[in-house]
């Protein structure tokens, strides 16, 4: 990507919004911390460390010296649950809201933090009766309820590591996670509420234990009241066994080191990847973040991801950064158009909700259904917009300042990863000049770079791989049971230093430009380009609402452009004179290089549940290759009506 000119040229952007006055006056984090941390990093991290309690000090705070795997506040012991629950009631703060429950269905329960220490203290008696110990690992399989929360601290709370699978996820996925990682104790509901219908859970799991011999129980969340099957010797229903334990607990200190959770990363071929974390650095990674990122004020705050708590940046800001900061957040079981469009919007006028953090694909669908649905409610409580997981377009970044945010609230773009455990690049909301599309610096404390192939830092105004050449707390230990494959996917493309997997490019100014993944990064007659960019070119077109762009064999240029698009609602259907539109807009904004080969217009665009577009089946139809494994999909017929207009075109 060095000294590419299709690279250099792209993500320039003249528009940049400095945080309001009076949001800068009252940050959290003031420009002194860039300072601080680049003075002494190590005794940056030792400061923030001091934001969650500890049993035992740590006597270091960091231990390199077993490289690539990292030890922070060495000697220390804590309890993650502990930090998240426990301390804020013991320091008078029972009373305060730790959640605001939002049932797809309009049923909603409010969480003080001392009912939070009883259903968890009863919880983790519960397991302990059933014979979970210190090191088990726990399977969770569950809707967006309370109880999930409940159970992923009692596991915290027995040091009992969780292993939460996304409740979309197919009965083999969850057999193979179980069995990777060797669990014999899953929690799961009846089923929960998506769309307006029931979803079942206990069922699938049913099938998953048909290959999991070592599973001895499976405890049951009461959600939805549907039919179940019954296996008396394995099943136990949650409210029988949870209900009657006593609502004490004393937690146990543990190791920094202790293993915390797994989370199997999505969207790689073959075997999924157990990513570790531990308890220590982790939790001083999300609190610090959640501190920085989101400006949280504990007291006056109501912070909402919308996200699941089956990803990582649920695990990270719906349950353990928002908990260890004593804060109170929105916890909505639902999604963005059940029963109607405008639902997310009713949510935080309700809740008075005052950030806001969720996905550009989501902001995306908002865009399409139009300004109008917005507008009909009173968005004024917000006062911070966060955004995470894919690149995202400088129009979305525009249309959520201003039609979400009232253009009075600054936008965070954050990049991480499920690898990284909290956000490692993104403005600091009271500091950074934000330009629409960019997540602008590392965040005090962390050193990331772009390097070119031969590892080196590129100059200003050039592309390359997103690298991270000092370590975090909150980074992942190893993969679980695989520490080759730890080495080889993350260690061994530069010595030391942390691959992302990710392109990037560092502007003029020195701020970074996440360019997506690096499979999906082109290269068409030997130029490099991002599929994210072209997408951002055809999202700009006011006829598309949402774009896929993947390269497919060429003979003559080795890779070649297409994209799939979804025109908006207002557009018309199709036809050769929106493709030649929209063929020659990507040539006028990009450049010839980056134009499509061919533009398939869509009636929707395979994505995973938690909205990743799926590039792959993409790829698969593009190449007229047989549609490879569709069973992670939200809607899996997608596919079929894309390879059915494949045919008829
Ligand atoms: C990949 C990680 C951790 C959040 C949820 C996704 C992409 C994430 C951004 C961003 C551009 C982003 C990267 C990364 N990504 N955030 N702000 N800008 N790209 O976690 O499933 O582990 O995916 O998501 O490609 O590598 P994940």
């Amino acid at each position: 990507m060095t000294n590419n000119p299709t690279i250099q040229e792209l993500s320039h952007e003249d528009r940049s919004f400095p945080p309001p006055a009076d949001f800068a006056a009252a940050a959290n984090a003031q420009a002194v911390e860039y300072e601080k941390a680049a003075a002494d990093r190590i005794g940056y991290w030792e400061e923030q460390a001091q934001r969650i309690s500890w049993e035992t000090p740590f006597d270091t705070v960091l231990d390199w010296s077993d490289r690539p795997f990292a030890k922070w506040f060495v000697g220390g012991r804590l309890n993650a649950a502990y930090n998240c629950v426990d301390r804020h009631v013991e320091n008078g703060l029972g009373d305060r809201v730790a959640y605001y429950f939002e049932g797809e269905s309009g049923d909603t329960r409010t969480i003080t933090y001392s009912d939070l220490l009883r259903e968890v203290s009863k919880a983790a008696n519960a397991l302990t009766e059933l014979g979970v110990k210190t090191g088990d690992r726990v399977a969770i399989y569950m809707p967006m309820i309370p109880e999930t929360v409940f159970a992923m601290l009692a596991c915290a709370r027995l040091g009992a590591p969780h292993t939460v699978i996304f409740g979309g996820f197919s009965a083999s996925a969850i057999a193979d996670r179980v069995k990777d990682c060797g669990v014999e104790f899953v929690i799961t509901a009846d089923g929960g509420y998506r769309k307006g219908k029931l979803s079942a859970l206990k069922s699938v799991v049913d099938e998953a234990m048909e290959d999991c011999p070592e599973v001895r129980n499976v405890l049951v969340v009461r959600r939805t009241g549907q039919d179940v099957d019954w296996n008396d010797d394995r099943d136990l229903w949650w409210h029988e066994v949870v209900d009657r334990q006593p609502e004490i607990h004393t937690p146990e200190a543990f190791d920094s080191e202790h293993p915390l959770y797994i989370m199997y990363s999505s969207g790689t071929t073959g075997k999924p990847k157990g990513i570790m974390h531990t308890t220590g650095g982790y939790l001083v990674g999300t609190s610090f973040t959640h501190w920085a990122v989101f400006d949280i004020k504990p007291d006056k705050d109501v912070f909402w991801t919308a996200a699941d708590i089956g990803w990582v940046t649920g695990h990270s800001y719906i349950v353990y950064g928002p908990l260890a900061n004593g804060a109170t957040s929105v916890l909505y079981e639902g999604t963005p158009d059940t029963p109607h469009r405008g639902r997310w919007w009713e949510i935080v006028q309700k809740y008075k909700v005052s950030i806001l953090y969720c996905a550009p694909t989501a902001i995306r669908s908002f865009m399409k259904w139009g300004r109008d649905i917005p507008a009909q409610y009173d968005l004024s409580s917000l006062r911070l917009l966060g955004s995470v997981g894919e690149p995202i377009n400088p129009e979305a970044w525009m249309w959520y300042r201003e039609h979400i945010g009232g253009n009075r609230c600054p936008v965070v773009d954050t990049w991480w990863q499920t690898e990284n455990g909290s956000i490692l690049i993104s403005p600091l909301p009271g500091v950074t000049e934000t330009k629409p599309g960019s997540a602008m610096r590392p965040l005090p404390g962390i050193v990331a770079d772009v390097f070119d192939d031969e590892g080196n830092s590129v100059e200003p105004g050039n592309g390359g791989y997103l690298v991270v050449k000092e370590p975090w707390p909150s980074m992942l230990r190893t993969l679980w049971g695989d520490e080759e494959r730890f080495k080889k996917t993350y260690w061994s493309q530069y010595p030391e230093v942390y691959f992302a997997g990710d392109g990037a490019k560092i502007d003029r100014d020195g701020d970074f430009w996440v360019l997506g993944r690096v499979d999906d990064v082109l290269n068409v007659s030997g130029h490099r380009m991002s599929t994210a960019e072209i997408e951002s070119a055809l999202v700009a077109h006011p006829k598309v609402a949402e774009a896929a762009v993947v390269g497919a064999k060429d003979e003559m240029t080795g890779q070649a452009i297409e994209a799939f698009v979804i025109l908006r609602e207002s557009a018309d259907d199709g036809g050769d004179d929106v493709v030649n539109d929209l063929r020659s807009h990507v040539r006028s904004s990009i450049g010839p290089i980056a134009t499509p080969r061919s533009i398939m217009i869509v009636p929707d665009l395979p994505k995973t549940r938690s909205g990743k577009i799926m590039r792959r089946l993409l790829k698969d139809v593009a190449e007229n290759r047989e549609v490879g494994d569709v069973t992670t999909l939200a809607d899996s017929s997608v596919m079929d009506l894309i390879q059915k207009g494949m045919k008829e075109s």
